[in-house]
């Protein structure tokens, strides 16, 4: 079974580790992941922009086995919505992971599935976030410099996507007067 290197080097300024190709998100395929689709035509007919990457090493894999990330989310907002990632679940639900923020000004939005409950946590470089299994979650950019943080978690976990295509988060972090507030999804044009 092939092992990743026992040590890698990286960037944290530009969220690259050498020899390990980053997998990129443009504005142009996000558009489910923003309400304001007025707004989102607005901003892609202005250009597509890269909105996230992320450099994921993954070679080890089967029980016990770990993988891990680096992710660079730029500052930008959608109207009102800031950018952030598309968000998922693991597939292997009782899966856990976590992030550890090197740079820049964050959130990140827990939705917890098993009991509904949500919660909103600060990504800073002095933070590190547990994300429990079970939960949805979702990266948010609310500053004015590029977002890095790595992602470390249990290589059966996976990524569902479509699990938040469906069903989608049930709140939004927003820009009020400045600053980030959080809402309920179905508020958003209240
Ligand atoms: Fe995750």
């Amino acid at each position: 079974m092939p092992l990743p290197p026992s040590e890698l080097r990286y960037l944290s300024s530009d969220a690259s580790i050498e020899g390990v190709v980053s997998n990129e998100r443009w504005l142009s395929g996000l558009r489910d992941s923003f309400v304001d689709q007025a707004a989102f035509d607005a901003a892609l007919s202005a250009g597509d922009v890269m909105v996230y990457r992320v450099a994921s090493v993954e070679s080890a894999n089967g029980e016990g086995q770990l993988h891990y990330g680096l992710g660079l989310l730029m500052p930008g907002k959608i109207g009102k919505e800031y950018f952030h990632t598309r968000g998922h679940i693991h597939a292997f639900r009782p899966a856990a992971e976590v992030y550890i923020c090197l740079q820049g000004q964050g959130l990140m939005l827990l939705e917890h599935e098993s009991d509904g409950s949500y919660e909103v946590v600060e990504m800073t470089p002095d933070r590190v976030i547990y994300v429990p299994g079970y939960t949805t979650h979702q990266t948010i950019n609310t500053g004015t410099e590029p977002l890095t943080y790595w992602g470390v978690l249990s290589s059966q976990a996976g990524h569902d996507y479509e699990f938040v295509k469906v069903n989608g988060f049930r709140h939004l972090i927003v820009e009020e007067n400045g600053k980030p507030v959080v809402i309920n999804r179905e508020d958003f044009w209240k």
